[in-house]
């Protein structure tokens, strides 16, 4: 998969791409991603991307012609835009299996105030990360490719993220690892068994019980 990233803060994304899983996925060529500073594309004199709103109010907004000629420069057939937006429908883990399985994702930063509304019509999807407002994109975007990268074959082992949390509507089952009795707080008998079946019966519960406490909405 390609993934290219339009921001006007490239040095954002640097230390990120170069550690751990995301990092391996790079090296493996199972991700190429791309940082692409679309202030580049401007046609203003000085590179100008934004400018004051129509109607008055505060901020600036992000013009049209630098992202519009930087998508059209790097869309192919095969391309899924992105916008990054509080106001964009919110990300979850299904949307993030879904484009796991694009070729190509472009996803967009914005900045400041916000975008010239026409800038949309050049975007198949709007996502927010969650209901808050961040100064820009950029953090969205890192959300994104982590959770989208993680997802596509061979990047970790299918295991991991079978019983991922929201598989199913249900959060992970908890998971314990040596010694079996710290400082008098005890691995659950059950998981020290050896009984496989009594063991995905205590999860199940352990995974329903977790869900009802934390996040009632998922159940409903
Ligand atoms: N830009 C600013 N806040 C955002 C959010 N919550 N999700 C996506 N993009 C954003």
């Amino acid at each position: 998969m390609k993934i290219d990233i339009l921001t006007l803060f490239p040095n954002m994304f640097d230390s990120f791409f170069k550690e751990s899983i995301i990092k391996r996925a790079i090296e493996n060529n199972l991700v190429e991603i791309n940082i692409i500073d679309f202030r580049e594309y401007s046609k203003d004199p000085h590179k100008k991307v934004d400018d004051t709103p129509y109607g008055g109010g505060a901020g600036m907004v992000l013009t049209c012609q630098p992202i519009f000629d930087c998508v059209n420069d790097i869309k192919t057939k095969d391309s899924k835009v992105i916008l990054l937006t509080p106001s964009g429908k919110l990300f979850k883990q299904n949307i993030a299996y879904d484009l796991s399985k694009e070729s190509h994702l472009i996803i967009i930063c914005g900045h400041y105030e916000g975008f010239d509304e026409r800038i949309r019509t050049i975007c198949d999807l709007e996502l927010s990360i969650g209901d808050y407002v961040l100064t820009g994109g950029e953090i969205p975007a890192l959300v994104l490719v982590d959770s989208i990268t993680r997802l596509i074959p061979n990047v970790i082992n299918e295991e991991s993220h079978i019983n991922d949390s929201f598989n199913n509507n249900l959060l992970d089952y908890p998971t314990y690892t040596k010694p079996a009795d710290y400082n008098g707080l005890k691995v659950p008998e059950v998981l020290l068994s050896g009984d496989h079946k009594k063991i995905d019966e205590y999860r199940k519960e352990e995974q329903i019980k977790k869900t009802k406490e934390n996040r009632p909405d998922l159940i409903n």
